[in-house]
């Protein structure tokens, strides 16, 4: 299975269009300690021009121009992006499924609950169902998005997606609005989870003994936007763990074995950003990579 993330960043990638925290600042001035990142998203395969994206990016046309193995090779018309697997309905992974209009079959894989909301917006018919179906996936009934490719949604705890909350939410639900992707091919394991509000023992039977692991790495601290001055919420509030603290992600999945373990959807905050940092040398002392857009990985 050869794997590239398009994507490493959290909505609004890094630096973000009006952020002047101390990570952006840096970014904007070209900095090399911080690389300026796209929005989440990564693609596998596991054969010859055929790719499955999971999530679309607002920044998807970026990251095709960016991958050589995504772009078009043969006639006319043609692209070897055979499917997009959706984990959640959050803009920064459902906006880029408006860049793949112009008449390219494809499918869509998502919940009930992701593909729901993309059905209510009728802007996403511009990706006609037609052409790209949209296939609803149920928990742990495995689907074959490209050839010699497995994937099987799980339960996260998560929450609706933001432009979604309203006085009910609930952080931290398990029903179909935040999931996880299992991918196997040739015995294979790679396990997908760019969100993740809390780490249950089934969450941790479901990611050990993968041979890799993405993980939500929005932030560092839970209050980091709160003192970078950038923003009023929390990283919980958010429906993300975070990197470090007891309760974080890498106290949570310590003792899962797991062959190599990195965080994906980094939010633009997060010092883990910063080449040298001490931040990111925790990160990595604890056995963790931080993902950049165009690392590949071959399973
Ligand atoms: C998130 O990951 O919490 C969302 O992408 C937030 C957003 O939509 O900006
Ligand atoms: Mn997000
Ligand atoms: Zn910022």
């Amino acid at each position: 299975m050869q794997v590239i993330v398009l994507g490493s960043a959290a909505g609004g990638g890094v630096p973000q269009w009006n952020c002047r925290c101390p990570v952006c600042r840096l970014a904007w001035s070209g900095d090399p300690r911080v690389e300026p990142r796209t929005q989440s998203s990564i693609a596998v395969s596991a054969g010859e021009h055929a790719w499955v994206l999971l999530n679309a990016s607002p920044d998807l046309r970026a990251q095709i121009a960016a991958t050589p193995a995504l772009q078009p090779k043969f006639g006319e018309r043609d692209s070897p992006i055979r499917a997009v697997v959706l984990t959640n309905g959050d803009v920064d992974h459902i906006a880029g499924l408006l860049s793949l209009r112009e008449s390219q079959p494809f499918d869509i894989y998502g919940t009930q609950d992701t593909l729901g909301l993309i059905h209510e917006n009728q802007v996403f018919d511009v990706v006609a169902p037609t052409l790209a179906p949209r296939h609803p996936a149920a928990f742990a009934v495995p689907f074959h998005p490209a050839p010699g490719l497995e994937m099987e949604f799980f339960t996260v705890p998560g929450k609706v997606p933001l432009w979604r909350e309203d006085a009910s939410l609930v952080i931290g639900e398990e029903t179909g609005s935040t999931v996880g992707v299992t991918i196997t091919a040739n015995g294979r394991r790679l396990v997908y989870v760019p969100g993740c509000a809390a780490v249950t023992p089934a969450l941790r039977e479901r990611i050990a003994g993968a041979d890799l692991l993405f993980f939500d790495g929005t932030l560092y601290r839970d209050d980091e936007m709160i003192a970078a001055g950038v923003g009023t919420k929390t990283g919980a509030r958010m429906g993300h763990l975070s990197m470090s603290g007891m309760e974080g992600t890498m106290a949570l999945l310590k003792d899962v074995p797991v062959a190599r373990r990195v965080f994906i959807h980094i939010n633009n905050t997060n010092p883990a950003l910063i080449d040298g940092s001490d931040e990111r040398r925790a990160v990595e002392a604890a056995g963790w990579a931080v993902a950049r857009d165009g690392m590949e990985f071959s399973l």
